[in-house]
């Protein structure tokens, strides 16, 4: 017999974001032993740094993994940022989607799910409670409180199990949690490889990690300064939807359309509003909760015809070549080391952001297989390593479209270098809520591989510069073995004495690495790249016609470079 909907719908039930999770966490980045471990590693790390950072303070973590079982450990991760005051602590490690970062703001986190998944993730795998000591500072006073407590998936908030006071010494929040079916591993993807590049792309942390052997790691920093803080900045009119309006239209308190718009966007000029009402034909004057969903999208329309400026980059804030110089070299220790930031752009047209690159070559630079050293890529969002997904990637796809054979590099797979990229945005384009590889979007690919050909190009030099330094060297051991001898068999056919040749003969021969450097034929090429890029990346908050201009200007730099950049390949094959 049919069932009625009346009895279908006994069963109606809602699920909170923990229980979902409690299904999918796979969404969250916990798939395999091996990466949920590194995962764990992440969103504490990511977690100690942004909050440390938004406080002021030099980040420092100091992480113990204690291996109980076979895929089995207990972690302790403590750090010295402004702790968290003791009401918010269960909602921060048991409510998932609730956070302090919903903003437009560069930070490593963005959505709410990190602790709460580590959590979530402890919990299903060995039923133990979360242990977190946060010390914090309440009306300049400092406080201290130890919780005990369980996740209520099916409340999505915490159960507290027990609490004691806590006798602070600094603030700060110390988190121990057990979990099983992880696995720690030295392998590229495992939790050690996560905390090295985490180190390389943030010089100015410390991390001490104490592995499942004992033994303890001491990353210490190779620069003292806490990165400058990133401002919240307004939405792009081209980067929102006719959604986001009306939900803008939903929450504000403006009175008007009108200072809606420009008070909830950047760029948004009384001009501009003129503009949007000869186009759209729509009443600015409107209350915002009148906005219907088809002037929403209308007035969507009207931003994709008009010219804006780009957004402001004051939200962005880059690592910087020197920075990024300076942690690839307390890692790696290379022989050679080079950076470069670009200028900020914009992708979809309303979307800014920056590439940094850096190669690495030489010394510890690279990933040692068997005993040799091979090329390795490090990819970077906001300064966090992405360790997975790196075929999707949009960083590794333009990496893979530059012809490094150009560069010197006729096997860059077994080249003992490292590759260094990162994007900074208040919007990295993830693929997946696992935040792991970006999208290949037109603006970035470019971006990418015109920073990694600037460092290319460098390396490039130095290994020009070496060859040449090694061939004379080779050149003035042949002069110094038998020049000597023809002078004294000569001197002895002619009955006179063995002239002074020593010094001469030096002169003549020996240049250093520093003059072949000095005297390097690539100089012009490198001056005409530089003023191209200027010129380029000034169009970011120039009008579409100046960037037209320029765009043009640029055109013709570019022929130039390219017949230098033909005139080397050919001295290169000779
Ligand atoms: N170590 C920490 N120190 C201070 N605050 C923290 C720490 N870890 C987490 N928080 C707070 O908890 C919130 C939730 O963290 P999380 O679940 O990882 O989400 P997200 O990082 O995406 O905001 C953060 O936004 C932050 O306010
Ligand atoms: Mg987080």
């Amino acid at each position: 017999m049919s069932q009625q909907a009346s009895e279908l719908f006994d069963n109606f039930q809602e699920l909170t974001p923990s229980e979902f999770f409690r299904k999918n966490k796979q969404m969250l980045g916990f798939t395999g032993k091996i990466r949920s471990m590194t995962i764990v590693f992440h969103e504490l790390i990511t977690n100690s740094f942004d909050a440390a950072e938004e406080a002021g303070i030099l980040p420092e973590i100091e992480i113990s993994l204690k291996r109980v079982d076979k895929d089995h450990y207990v972690l302790r991760h403590s750090d010295n940022g402004p702790g968290i005051p003791e009401d918010y602590i269960m909602k921060v490690y048991c409510t998932m989607f609730a956070g302090s970062k919903f903003r437009n703001i560069q930070s490593r986190g963005q959505q709410g799910l990190g602790c709460s998944g580590c959590v979530l993730l402890s919990q299903m795998t060995t039923g133990e409670p979360a242990k977190v000591i946060s010390s914090y500072k309440e009306e300049g006073e400092l406080k201290g409180v130890k919780l005990e407590f369980k996740m209520d998936v099916k409340k999505n908030k915490g159960m507290l199990l027990n609490r004691e006071n806590y006798e602070p010494k600094h603030t700060g929040v110390c988190v121990e949690l057990e979990f099983k079916d992880v696995s720690y591993s030295m392998a590229e993807q495992g939790a050690f490889e996560y905390i090295r590049r985490t180190v390389i792309g943030n010089p100015h942390a410390k991390i001490i990690f104490t592995d499942p052997t004992g033994h303890k790691y001491i990353f210490n920093r190779a620069a003292d300064m806490v990165p400058v803080l990133p401002k919240e900045v307004l939405p792009h009119p081209k980067g929102v939807t006719a959604d986001d309006l009306i939900f803008m239209a939903k929450h504000t308190d403006k009175r008007r359309f009108r200072s809606l718009l420009t008070s909830s966007l950047s760029r948004m000029s009384n001009q501009r509003i003129a503009e949007i009402e000869e186009i759209t034909k729509i009443d600015l004057n409107k209350r915002p909760k009148d906005m219907k969903w088809e002037e929403a999208e209308r007035i969507v329309e009207a931003f994709s015809q008009m010219n804006f400026m780009a957004p402001p980059t004051s939200g962005l804030i880059p690592i910087g070549d020197e920075q990024i110089e300076k942690g690839m070299k307390e890692i790696l220790k290379p022989e050679f080391i080079t950076a470069t930031t670009r200028k900020p752009v914009t992708y979809r047209g309303g979307v800014a952001f920056i590439i940094e690159a850096g190669i690495a070559y030489g010394g510890d630079s690279g990933r040692l297989v068997n005993e040799t050293r091979k090329a390795e890529i490090m990819r970077f969002a906001n300064r966090v390593p992405l360790t997975f997904d790196q075929g999707s990637c949009a960083i590794t796809e333009s990496l893979k479209s530059i012809d490094w054979k150009r560069y010197g590099l006729r096997d860059l797979d077994n080249t003992p270098a490292t590759i260094f990229v990162n994007i900074i945005s208040t919007q990295v384009p993830y693929l997946s809520t696992g935040k792991q590889s970006v999208a290949p979007e037109p603006e970035i690919l470019h971006e990418v591989k015109q920073a990694t050909m600037k460092v290319a190009r460098k390396l490039q030099k130095y290994l020009r510069a070496k060859k040449a330094a090694k061939e004379e060297a080779m050149r003035s051991k042949i002069f110094d073995d038998y020049v000597p001898l023809i002078l004294k068999e000569s001197a002895a056919l002619a009955e006179t004495e063995v002239p002074e040749y020593k010094e001469v003969l030096a002169k003549v021969t020996k240049r250093s690495l520093a003059e072949l450097l000095g005297e390097n034929p690539d100089k012009a090429e490198e001056e005409v790249e530089e003023e191209f890029e200027s010129n380029k990346d000034d169009g970011l908050e120039a009008t579409e016609e100046e960037k037209k201009k320029r765009n043009q200007k640029s055109n013709e730099k570019k022929e130039e470079q390219r017949t230098l950049v033909d005139r080397e390949t050919t001295l290169d094959d000779i």
